[in-house]
């Protein structure tokens, strides 16, 4: 039976520069998909595929991420009054019973693998999962808690890949599988000529810690960043990596056209609004 995963890191010490000027003063992981900050879905998927420890690697302007996750005495003191308990219930069970939080500084912006080894004294010497919050996927069970039933079908690791067009390869890390799944390659951002095939890396990992000693080891990548793909490209040779295609509809919400198609399939799915937001879409 394969160690189970309790911990669940959140890289988010991005600049999030695409979004500029929205994430001057804000950071990218609390705009908001109708009404929850994307860090919220990350961490509610997280929680669901059963990680009670989130490990969230910040950096500066990152504040509003901490506050987010503490309770606030003052807001539910104002909220606690007849006709507001739903209010106060959704900023109480922000976060769910018996979850810890633990906040570590990355420096510099090195790069994401740079970012998964500030957390490894958090981690430990235990699988964890890795969750990218820009990769908002609706799904269900959640993408993460998918990859956990993967995971304890066979250990190893698994990573969340999909199938995309030719030209869309040179954006993310692109793999090569075998018959059983398992990676053969992994490449950063390939040229659609270099590509290994069309599946693409999303932001979902559930890594072995074996992959901290090569993330010590790997040096500056492409775009002179410490790409957690070059180190998966070291770990696949010595232990198996799982490519697996999930079920569910992913929207990159670093873009601003993948945030867009978020909060239209968000909006409409929504128990509050999602009725009056499907009327008001097909009157215009
Ligand atoms: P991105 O490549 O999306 O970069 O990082 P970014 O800075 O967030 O956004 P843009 O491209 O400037 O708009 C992928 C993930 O890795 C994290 C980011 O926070 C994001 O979740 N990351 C990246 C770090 O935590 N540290 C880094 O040094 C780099």
């Amino acid at each position: 039976m394969p160690k189970p995963i309790r911990s669940a890191v959140f890289p988010v010490a991005g600049r999030g520069t695409r979004f500029l000027p929205a994430t001057k003063a804000c950071p990218k992981e609390m705009l908001p998909i109708v009404d929850k900050p994307l860090i919220q879905y990350a961490v509610e998927e997280a929680v669901a595929a059963g990680a009670t420890k989130l490990v969230f690697v910040t950096g500066s302007s990152k504040k509003a991420i901490e506050d987010h996750f503490d309770s606030d005495p003052e807001l539910e003191r104002a909220l606690d009054v007849p006709g507001k308990e739903a209010l106060l219930d959704s900023i109480r069970n922000v976060l769910p019973a018996g979850v810890s939080c633990i906040y570590i500084r990355q420096g510099e912006p090195l790069g994401l693998g740079h970012a998964v080894l500030c957390a490894r004294p958090a981690v430990g010497d235990e699988p964890f999962f890795v969750h990218l919050c820009d990769d908002l996927i609706q799904g269900d069970p959640g993408c993460l808690k998918q990859m956990a039933g993967e995971y304890e079908s066979h250990g190893g690791s698994v990573v969340a890949v999909e199938p995309v067009p030719a030209e869309k390869t040179s954006s993310s890390g692109v793999v090569a599988i075998d018959d059983s799944n398992v990676m053969t390659e992994i490449v950063e951002k390939p040229a659609p000529e270099d590509a290994p095939s069309n599946l693409a890396v999303v932001g979902r990992y559930l890594l072995a810690p074996e992959i901290f000693d090569k993330l010590e080891t790997t040096g500056r990548g492409a775009g002179g960043e410490i790409q957690l793909t070059d180190a998966i490209a070291d770990l696949l040779r010595e232990s198996p990596v799982y490519a697996y295609q999930f079920s569910g509809d992913r929207y990159d919400c670093g873009s601003k056209l993948g945030y867009l198609k978020a909060t239209v399939a968000y909006g409409l799915a929504h128990d509050e609004v999602g009725g009056q937001f499907a009327a008001h879409l097909k009157s215009n």
